[in-house]
């Protein structure tokens, strides 16, 4: 999806991108606000006043939205997502299938183990892995070992199959199968640099009610990274969300895997299409908002996913060593992701396996290393439906480039498939396709010979298209990490080489 931003800001006129910039350039905490107007929504406090206590004075993004979207009755932790916005999951159980069929891809690349992980991370109230149970055959279900990895508690009533824990599983685990984050990452709490009048990119701070000043020019390792993945354009105004949150996140949960397919699916952006004035926006009740870091919406930012493919290629690298030969089915393949230019994503950190509450519930325990089991643009209207918003998007203005991800340039003819362990990006609509969801219409005869069979087929034409539509969700990136291993070769080798 491509990552605009134009017309976005807080409401009122002024804003932040877009908007000639955060007032109160000349130094942090002037409560200015923004440019231009009286600053974002007034009172806009989470319902019944329940949302996180606001510190005081004016913080970075990173630390605002950690505090409103994860900190004491923050929005993820009391808000179920699917009531403020549709991602995939929520727009059609195609999708869990389409997830399904590639599990079963993996199992088979990965020779079939004994146990197959299935991690879900930000895994919302447990509705892809539910989809998932459900569609895949009999013989891999009972080898499963379905988790989500998620901060909100676990839902009552889920399927005591699915384990349930707070933090990713740590290295020492092994876990061998799939790992699937779907819009994960946009919900990674990320630092926004804007640059000021001397072309000098600076933190933005941001006060509980939303309104920004600048704070200290970027330095450290977040200046690094905005100089090798996304320099701001010098002008005043421009802005840049600095993705290194990110690229830490997906490094760890690479890791995670001892074996097997880690994939993280976004709306997002690369080095060659970056928006010029950030993405970082609100939702709230199935609509767009201006973004306030109260805990009274979704705060989110698109992808910096070219980043993260590298954290996670350097991730993979790590265990490579430790992976077994991959089986016959397993090969490199598919759009390898451009080399970097210059230095590494670390991340030096590990998560651990605290936070497990396999077993509440009756819910199963999360997989284990021996005993598996055991172990965009101005706030927008609603859909016309009343349907939550799909978030990430909105349309590019016209005459923008089409979706980041698939718009990389193409490598010369000929050039050999993605070796073992090495990340591709490619879209949703790609891979949705490789793995059989295509919105073609069912033929008429179909109509005459069983009425009921065709009108189901046409709503699943109608499902599939709106999850492959190239300016929508079919849009999104996927970036695809194996880990001691390859591509599943049937899914290698049905992926478009870049032509
Ligand atoms: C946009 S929702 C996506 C939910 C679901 N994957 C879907 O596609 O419908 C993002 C979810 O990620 C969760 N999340 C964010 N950071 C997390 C973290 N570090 N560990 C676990 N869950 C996290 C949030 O609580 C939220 O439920």
């Amino acid at each position: 999806m491509p990552g605009t931003a134009a017309g976005r800001g807080p409401a009122g006129g002024g804003g932040t991108a877009g908007g000639g910039g955060t007032a109160g350039s000349d130094g942090p905490a002037t409560s200015d606000g923004p440019a231009g107007s009286g600053g974002p929504t007034q009172g806009a406090g989470p319902a019944g006043g329940t949302g996180p206590a606001g510190g005081a004075g004016p913080v970075g993004w990173r630390e605002a939205a950690e505090r409103a979207l994860y900190g004491p009755g923050g929005f993820y932790l009391r808000e179920r997502p699917a009531n403020h916005f549709r991602t995939s999951v929520h727009a059609s159980p195609l999708f869990a299938g389409a997830v399904a069929e590639l599990l079963v891809r993996v199992d088979r690349a990965l020779g079939r183990p004994p146990e197959l992980a299935l991690v879900d991370v930000g895994a919302g109230r447990g509705e892809l892995l539910t989809g998932v149970l459900a569609a895949v055959p009999g013989e891999v279900a009972e080898r499963l070992r379905p988790c989500a990895v998620e901060r909100a508690p676990r839902p009552g009533g889920l399927d005591p199959r699915i384990g349930w824990r707070r933090e990713l599983p740590g290295p020492e685990e092994g876990l061998v199968g799939l790992l699937f984050a779907n819009e994960w990452l946009d919900n990674v709490p990320a630092d926004v640099a804007e640059v000021d009048e001397r072309g000098v990119p600076r933190l933005v701070l941001v006060d509980p009610d939303g309104r920004e000043t600048l704070g200290p020019p970027v330095t450290g390792e977040d200046a690094a990274w905005l100089h090798r993945w996304w320099p701001p354009a010098p002008e005043p105004g421009t802005r840049a969300e600095i993705g290194r949150t990110r690229d830490v996140a997906w490094a760890r949960a690479v890791r995670a895997l001892g074996r097997g397919l880690a994939v993280a699916v976004d709306y997002a952006h690369t080095r060659a299409t970056r928006p010029p004035l950030g993405t970082l926006t609100g939702f709230r009740d199935g609509r767009e908002a201006v973004p306030v870091p109260d805990g009274s919406c979704d705060l989110t930012s698109h992808v910096a996913l070219d980043a993260c493919a590298e954290a996670g290629r350097h991730a993979a690298a790590e265990h490579g060593a430790r992976g077994r030969p991959a089986p016959a089915d397993a090969r490199g393949g598919g759009r390898p992701v451009p080399a970097p230019d210059r230095g590494g994503a670390g991340d030096d950190s590990r998560s651990s396996a605290r936070g497990c509450e396999g077993g509440r519930d009756g819910g199963a325990a999360c997989p284990g290393p021996a005993g598996g089991a055991t172990a965009p643009a101005a706030p927008s209207a609603p859909p016309p439906d009343g349907e939550p918003a799909p978030r990430g998007e909105p349309a590019a203005p016209a005459g923008r480039p089409p979706a980041a991800v698939g718009g990389e340039p193409a490598p010369p003819d000929g050039a050999p498939p993605a070796a073992v362990g090495e990340p591709v990006l490619v879209t949703q609509r790609e891979v949705l396709r490789a793995l059989g969801v295509t919105g073609e219409r069912p033929p008429m005869a179909l109509a005459a010979r069983d009425p009921a069979a065709y009108v189901r087929a046409l709503s699943r034409a109608g499902a599939a298209a709106e999850l492959t539509d190239p300016s929508g969700l079919g849009s999104f990136g996927w970036l695809l990490q194996p880990v001691g291993t390859g591509l599943p070769a049937s899914l290698a080798s049905v992926l478009p080489s870049r032509a």
